[in-house]
C-alpha cells in the first residue's frame, strides 16, 4: 500500500518508514530536514524535500496514497515559546494542508501525531482522553488546534482521521539537540562520562514509550476499519527520573552519577497515560519494556556516527 509519511526523516517518522517497508508497503517521505536527518532516509524510498506549509508540494506528494501519516511538526515547548508564529504555521496550517490534500485525493484517513502536551497541567492520574485540555505552551496549543482540524474534517467530510497523543517517546534514531528530550540528554552525558543533571528531587515520574510501540500504534490506527478520534499513546507505566538515570547507567555499564539542580518552572510532577481506548479501538498493546528499550537505545547511540561527532 502506498502511504505518505510527513516528517519521515525525523526520529519517529524514520522508524515508521522502516517498519512500513518491512511489511511490504510503499512509503514516500516528505520532510524539509529542519530537525530531521538525511542519514535517517532509507535508500530506495522516494523523498520529497519540501515544507509542509507548501500546499502544492503536499498535494503532489500525496498522489495515489491510501493513508497519510502526518508527523512533520515544529516540535517542543521551548522551540514554540521562542518561535510561536512558526510553530502555528507549521503545526496548524501544515496540518490543514495535509487534510486538504487528503480530501482532494480521496484519502479517507490521516493519522496525526499529537502530543500529551495538549493537556497542560495534569489534574488526575492516569490521564485519559477526556482529561481537561489546557496547554501551557504554543506547541500544546497548536497540536490541540490541529487535532480539532482533523476531527472537524471527520464531521464535515466523513473522514476517519485519528489523532495519537504521544507521551514521552524514546528509541533508536533519537538524537540529542538543543530542544532535546530527557533520554538523549542523559545518554549524551553518559557518553561524555559527565554526571547527569536532574532538575528537582528526581522523584517526578514520566511515561516513556518506545518508538517501536508508537509505530505499532500508527499502523494499528491506519489499518483498522473503524478507528477515528483521539487516543493516548504511552506505555501505561511510569518511572521516576532517578530510576531512569539508574537504568540508563546500568544499560551503558557506566556510572557517571547524578547532580541535582533546582526544579524547572512548568515541569509537571507526574505523568501516566491511560491507554485503554487505543487498545479497545485498534489493539494497541505496548510490548517494549523500558530496560530492554534503553539497552537497545544505548547500543545504537554509541555507534551512531552523528552522535560520535557531537560527543568527541
Ligand atoms: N518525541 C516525542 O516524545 C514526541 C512526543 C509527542 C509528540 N511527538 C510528535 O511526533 C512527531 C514526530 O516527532 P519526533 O520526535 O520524531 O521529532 P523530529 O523533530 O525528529 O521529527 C519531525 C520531523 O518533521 C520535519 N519537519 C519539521 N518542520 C517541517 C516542515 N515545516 N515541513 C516539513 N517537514 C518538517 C523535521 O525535519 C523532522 O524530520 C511530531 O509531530 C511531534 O510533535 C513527539
Amino acid at each position: 500500500m502506498k502511504t505518505l509519511v510527513t516528517g519521515g526523516a525525523g526520529f519517529i517518522g524514520s522508524n515508521l518508514v522502516k517498519r512500513l517497508l518491512e511489511l511490504g508497503h510503499t512509503p514516500i517521505v516528505l520532510d524539509d530536514l529542519s530537525s530531521g536527518y538525511r542519514e535517517n532516509l532509507i535508500a530506495g524510498v522516494p523523498f520529497v524535500q519540501a515544507d509542509i506549509r507548501d500546499a502544492d508540494a503536499v498535494h503532489a506528494a500525496s498522489e495515489g496514497c491510501a493513508v497519510v501519516f502526518h508527523l512533520a511538526a515544529s516540535v517542543g515547548n521551548t522551540r514554540s515559546i521562542q518561535q510561536p508564529i512558526q510553530d502555528s504555521q507549521v503545526n496548524v496550517i501544515g496540518t490543514l494542508n495535509v487534510l486538504q490534500a487528503a480530501r482532494a485525493r480521496g484519502i479517507t484517513r490521516v493519522v496525526f501525531s499529537s502530543s500529551a502536551g495538549i493537556f497542560g497541567e495534569l489534574k488526575t492520574l492516569p490521564i485519559a482522553e477526556d482529561h481537561p485540555q489546557d496547554p501551557d505552551s504554543p506547541y500544546g496549543t497548536s497540536k490541540l488546534a490541529a487535532e480539532k482540524m482533523c476531527l472537524v474534517y471527520n464531521k464535515l467530510y466523513g473522514m476517519k482521521n485519528v489523532c495519537l497523543r504521544y507521551f514521552n517517546v524514546y528509541g533508536v534514531n533519537q538524537r540529542y539537540d538543543a530542544y532535546g528530550n530527557v533520554i538523549p540528554i542523559f545518554a549524551n552525558r553518559i557518553l561524555k562520562r559527565e554526571p547527569i543533571t536532574i532538575f528537582g528531587d528526581g522523584e517526578q515520574t514520566r511515561d516513556f514509550v518506545n518508538a517501536r510501540d508508537v509505530v505499532a500504534a500508527n499502523l494499528g490506527a491506519a489499518f483498522s476499519a473503524d478507528a477515528r478520534g483521539v487516543f493516548n499513546i504511552g506505555s501505561g507505566t511510569r518511572v521516576t527520573i532517578n530510576e531512569l538515570a539508574r537504568i540508563m547507567q546500568s544499560a551503558a555499564g557506566v556510572a557517571v552519577g547524578v547532580q541535582y539542580a533546582p526544579p524547572r518552572h512548568g515541569d509537571v510532577r507526574h505523568s501516566l497515560a491511560e491507554i485503554r481506548a487505543a487498545r479497545d479501538a485498534f489493539g494497541f498493546t505496548p510490548s517494549v519494556a523500558l530496560e530492554d528499550g534503553l539497552r537497545e537505545y544505548v547500543a545504537w547511540i554509541r555507534q551512531d556516527p552523528l552522535t560520535k561527532k557531537q560527543t568527541k
